[in-house]
């Protein structure tokens, strides 16, 4: 193995997923899989089987049909834990259990309520019993950053002495600073010489805004894997963003002795897009590498500069993270071989019924937009992923709108069972209309929490993009839609986030009926 090779362990789907109202079916999880193995990740961390049916379904999807990267399961030290997660990767062609136990006294003391002593037996056959499925195992002692570094030097021990391949030493509540990481990998490496012979990993969150940074002093520590997020997604303030640490590495990895991931820069940007456009989750313009000003020159002086020469006020070329992507261009009087060849081209296989739809949506929006881009094909697949969960949908809808009178919707609704529902409401504006006579029709008093639209592309006739989080019964849940018409976005982005809603309280009501609590996340 190349000793400046970094690995990049992607988290997207796990810790990313935990981001609150993010709720991706196993179609969308799927369609981010495929992608993050285009962008050419080392390890997908696919989910948290145990936490729900349906994180073990997207997970042993996953594991069954995406090729290249490893895919692994996280596991608390129990073993149904570490049995559901290897039963949802064991038919990837490399599966990996990810196993992890805190090592900070205050979550030993408050959250385990255990002891020490407890923590290195739990470690000690959690390593074990995932080891008899699966040869490639990963620990974490979680909360490391803020425990003892003896404590947590002897819990590694533990594990590397039962055969984990990877030590991941987590920066759970993105409390530590470089330099204060660098020293706790240093000793961590004094402490247990047998991290020299597997990889040390590094999981840094964001908030104080250091995840990135110390990420990278991790790197610089000795670690070769870096756990991260596209667009910097996870718990609260987030994970290390993937596509700062792969595009650190590609612009000054020389500068570090050629330390190098294997990632192919040009996937980045839309590889961020998906995961923007299905989480819900924009990004925001100055965000580094993929936010909309990352390459965008203001001030005279540097458009100036940079007309002359690009290197005069940018340390990368666009071109090298994917922003100059959108060649293809279609018409009203494409075909279906034409768009099926376009999809194709920006690696979306689709045949069969799905081509039919994909048709169908296609020709509606090529009516009312003269091009239809790359980007807009994007956001049309992406859509049509979003309809493959059973749930309420929008069939048509009415809106009135008139400065004179209040604005007014009526709107059919098609709930899961089929049965269709109409009615109507009032509201401060034609989008509030209609998201009142959904509430009203479907009798499901649901909050309204956030409401964005975006343009896919420039232009008059763009494609417009919303994206909804609304609050039902003290959850959150989110739901997005896409159409030449904002209302129509709107409307299909309300609905979707209702089901979202809906399903998440039926959830808890099982949960709650079997006695049993809503699964923890870490
Ligand atoms: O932040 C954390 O500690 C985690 C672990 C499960 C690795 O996400
Ligand atoms: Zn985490």
């Amino acid at each position: 193995m190349d000793p400046n090779r970094v690995l990049i362990f992607d988290t997207t789907l796990r810790d990313g997923e935990q981001s609150p109202g993010i709720s991706l079916n196993t179609a969308e999880k799927l369609e981010i899989a495929h992608q993050l193995g285009r962008l050419g990740v080392d390890v997908i961390e696919a989910g948290f089987p145990i936490t729900s049916p349906g994180d073990f379904e997207a997970v042993q999807a996953i594991a069954r049909e995406v090729e290249g990267p490893i895919v692994a399961g996280l596991a608390r030290t129990h073993v149904q834990d570490i049995d559901a997660a290897w039963n949802a990767v064991r038919d990837a062609a490399r599966p990996r259990i990810h196993t992890f136990i805190s090592t900070s006294d205050i979550h030993i003391r408050h959250q385990l309520q255990t002891t020490r002593e407890d923590v290195k037996g739990q470690a000690r056959a959690a390593v074990t019993h995932a080891r008899q499925y699966c040869d490639d195992v990963e620990f974490s002692p979680m909360d490391a950053t803020r425990a003892d570094v003896e404590f947590t030097a002897e819990v590694c021990a533990i594990a590397v002495e039962e055969g984990a391949t990877t030590v991941n030493i987590p920066d759970t509540v993105g409390y530590t600073m470089p330099a204060e990481y660098t020293a706790y990998l240093k000793r961590l490496y004094e402490l247990v010489p047998g991290l020299r012979d597997i990889d040390v990993s590094v999981h840094c969150h964001d908030d104080l805004g250091l995840a990135v940074a110390n990420s990278f002093a991790g790197v610089l520590a000795g670690a070769r894997q870096v756990e991260c997020a596209v667009n910097g997604i996870g718990e609260r303030a987030g994970n290390a963003s993937l596509e700062e640490i792969v595009m650190l590495l590609h612009t000054r990895g020389e500068a570090v002795g050629g330390l190098h991931s294997g990632c192919n820069t040009r996937e980045i940007a839309r590889t961020s897009r998906l995961v923007a456009r299905l989480t819900g989750y924009a990004v925001q313009p100055n965000k580094a590498i993929v936010g909309r000003n990352a390459f965008a020159h203001e001030s005279g002086i540097h458009q100036d500069g940079v007309l002359k020469e690009r290197a005069t006020y940018e340390i990368m070329d666009a071109t090298t993270v994917g922003l100059d992507s959108n060649a293809i261009v279609l018409g009203k009087h494409s075909g279906r071989h034409a768009l099926r060849q376009a999809l194709e081209d920006l690696g979306f296989e689709v045949s069969g019924n799905a081509l039919n739809q994909a048709f169908h949506r296609f020709k509606e929006i090529a009516d009312r937009k003269k091009h239809v881009t790359a980007m807009d094909l994007e956001a049309i697949v992406a859509d049509e992923l979003r309809e493959e969960v059973e749930g309420y949908v929008l069939e048509w809808f009415d809106v009135e709108a008139s400065s004179r009178r209040p604005p007014h919707a009526t709107v059919c609704v098609r709930r899961p069972d089929g049965t269709e529902l109409k009615g109507s409401f009032t509201g401060d504006g034609p989008v509030d209309a209609i998201f009142r006579a959904i509430n009203s029709t479907t009798g499901i008093d649901a909050k309204l929490r956030e409401f964005r639209v975006d343009a896919v592309t420039g232009g008059q006739d763009a494609l417009g993009e919303t994206s909804v989080v609304l609050e039902l019964d003290g959850r959150s849940a989110a739901g997005q839609g896409v159409s030449t018409d904002i209302i129509e976005a709107a409307g299909r982005a309300y609905v979707r986030a209702l089901s979202n809603a809906v399903r998440r309280r039926e959830a808890a009501e099982r949960a709650e009926a079997a006695l049993e609590p809503e699964p923890a996340t870490p």
